[in-house]
């Protein structure tokens, strides 16, 4: 497995897992953890969660996915915005760790900037990293002037990791925020890699697919996967698609499939707002 380095110089598996939306229908339960553990096995090994999906369900469900083999797994959850005080951060961590039946999380992330000030969330994951609660922390949905106000705060250069909307539809990123978090060492984690599957129908990435004999979907996830300094979480639940996105790792983009992909996905020229999904 291809691993990108955080900045503490610890490795993470480029490509990892997401699970937005599972945990939050019973019938797809066993799939759900199946397709996991099937991930876990191709070497999938870092899980992306958050106390927000399904209200705790999700992480209930990677409790039991990486039942007896947590060591193996590169953890990551995130803290609702409005539980991000320094006490309420300590607090959600204990309900995320119980839910995921673990007593420490590799990576802590503020899914997104809420009212409560940086500093104070900062504070809060540091105790954390002081008791052993977790071992990095991080942010979601932060652009470049959010990183540099970060990282002017106490500790804010502790930061590991930026999740954000990254994939070859929103390629806003490549203009300032990757050159930037670059310079400091820090990984961006691509969510919605394949953009929740709404792909062209034809042009560059079916043109490409057929070249490569693979689908437009695996040609998405390794354009996201080009770059040594971005990890990409796609969620899947199907055991197929999961075989996919392990194998769209191996695949190699010539230079003329990246021209033509710029063709019909033109990388940005000026500053682009962070999108969210
Ligand atoms: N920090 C944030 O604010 C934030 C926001 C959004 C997402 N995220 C994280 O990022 C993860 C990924 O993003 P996402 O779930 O929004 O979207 P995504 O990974 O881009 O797309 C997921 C969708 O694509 C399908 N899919 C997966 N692999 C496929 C393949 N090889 N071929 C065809 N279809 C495939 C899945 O279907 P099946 O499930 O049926 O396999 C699912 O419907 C989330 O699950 C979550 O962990 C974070």
């Amino acid at each position: 497995m291809r691993t990108v380095r955080l900045p503490s110089g610890d490795e993470v598996p480029a490509l990892g897992q997401g699970t937005w939306y599972m945990g939050e229908q019973p019938q797809m339960r066993a799939q759900e953890v199946a397709a996991l553990r099937q991930g876990l096995d191709l070497g999938l090994t870092l899980i992306d969660t958050a106390e927000m999906y399904a209200e705790g369900g999700a992480e209930e469900l990677v409790g039991e996915a990486i039942r007896g083999r947590r060591d193996g797994v590169f953890l990551v959850s995130k803290v609702y915005p409005h539980n991000a005080s320094r006490k309420g951060v300590a607090e959600a961590c204990e309900r995320s760790l119980r839910r995921l039946g673990t007593d420490y999380l590799d990576l802590y992330l503020l899914h997104w900037r809420g009212s409560i000030p940086l500093s104070a969330t900062i504070e809060g994951f540091e105790d954390l990293k002081r008791v052993g609660k977790i071992r990095h922390w991080g942010v979601s949905n932060f652009d470049t002037d959010d990183m540099e106000e970060l990282a002017a705060l106490h500790s804010g250069g502790n930061c590991a990791i930026n999740q954000v909307l990254y994939n070859v539809r929103r390629r806003g990123p490549e203009f300032d925020l990757l050159p930037w978090m670059k310079t400091q060492g820090i990984p961006l984690m691509a969510y919605s890699p394949i953009e929740q599957g709404r792909l062209p129908g034809r042009g560059a990435l079916t043109e490409i697919a057929r070249r490569h004999a693979v689908t437009p979907f695996q040609v998405a996830l390794a354009f996201t996967l080009r770059r040594p300094d971005v990890i990409a979480i796609p969620k899947a639940s199907d055991l197929a698609h999961v075989a996919a996105n392990r194998q769209a790792l191996d695949l190699q983009l010539t230079d003329e499939d990246l021209a033509l992909i710029d063709q019909d996905f033109p990388p940005p020229r000026r500053k682009v707002r962070l999108e969210m999904i």
